[in-house]
């Protein structure tokens, strides 16, 4: 496995990959959400590129981004076992040298849920991914399902500048109690923990009403609203009821559709969805 700090090394080693090429970005402080990321891009490419880079232009809160967990050492022997290639860990001054100013503003995509919450997060997720793809150049990129508004800016984008990359969504990968593995989870006490797990919980009552033919989008994303605002210790952002791909409000909860739900517990901001519909997510189990 090559690591590559630079951009020029990054080129170098790029070069020598045989293609297809699969690209995983991440923050780092690994869980079993990247490793299933970098499993089915294993399965499917002939080499595998990850990227580990904390980019602060996504982070709307400085404190947040201080405190996000970073473990450089344990993210390189977990790209190692996951048998990726190469490796593109820059520095801050690599990625954003003195003088850089554009950043890629994805609409109206970006706007609410995630983006009302975290006003800039999205401009700052895909002005980054904009430069990991045309550094890294990959034929597909493989993002989680745990970030779904993500996955449809990046799709927006890649769509409307023509990036030759397709996207491979992974679905969410679950604690053995049903709470989405997030880096930020290790920053939650036992008890917050415990509060964490109304998103799931919500979540799965209004999927179970879904499969009892509830078809009232207001009715869903209310049941997920009341299960997590009983839980004192969370503060509820938002439980809606969306379509998948445009993420515009639907009159009649028909796939393709997603449930999307944000709270913070103790500082640390959760966000965990469902989608329901047919090819939106990568076939192959994790
Ligand atoms: P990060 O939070 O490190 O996540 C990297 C990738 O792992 C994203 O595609 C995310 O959706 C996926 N992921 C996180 N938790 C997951 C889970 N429980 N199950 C499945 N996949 C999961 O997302 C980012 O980094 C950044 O915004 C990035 C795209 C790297 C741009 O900076």
């Amino acid at each position: 496995m090559i690591v590559a700090r630079t951009r020029t090394s990054l080129h170098e080693a790029r070069a020598r990959l045989r293609g297809p090429v699969g690209a995983v970005p991440t923050m780092g402080a690994l869980h079993a959400g990247h490793l299933a990321l970098l499993r089915a891009a294993r399965r499917r490419e002939h080499s595998v590129i990850a990227t580990l880079f904390v980019n602060q232009t996504q982070f709307n809160d400085p404190s947040d981004y201080a405190a996000y967990p970073r473990d450089e050492a344990a993210d390189l022997a977990g790209f190692e076992t996951s048998g990726v290639d190469l490796v593109f860990a820059p520095s801050v001054e690599e990625m954003y040298p003195d003088g850089f100013g554009t950043s890629i503003d994805p609409g109206p995509i970006g706007a609410d849920l995630e983006g009302a919450r975290r006003p800039g997060h999205f401009a700052g997720v895909a002005t980054v991914v904009a430069k990991l793809f045309n550094l890294t150049r990959p034929t597909r990129a493989y993002l989680g399902q745990k970030d779904w508004q993500q996955t449809r800016v990046i799709d927006r984008m890649v769509q409307d500048l023509n990036l030759p990359t397709d996207l491979v969504i992974v679905p969410t990968v679950r604690d053995a109690d049903g709470l989405a593995l997030s880096s930020r989870n290790v920053r939650l006490s036992a008890e917050q923990r415990q509060a964490a797990l109304s998103l799931s919980r919500g979540l799965s009552l209004a999927h179970d009403a879904w499969d009892d033919d509830e078809r009232s989008p207001q009715a869903l994303a209310d049941l997920v609203k009341a299960t997590v605002q009983a839980e004192p210790l969370a503060t509820l952002g938002y439980a809606e009821v969306r379509h998948a791909l445009t993420l515009e409000p639907i009159a009649a909860a028909e796939p393709p559709l997603v449930i999307a739900v944000a709270a913070e517990i103790g500082g640390v901001g959760l966000i965990d969805n469902v989608v329901l519909g047919n090819g939106l997510l990568d076939e192959i189990a994790p």
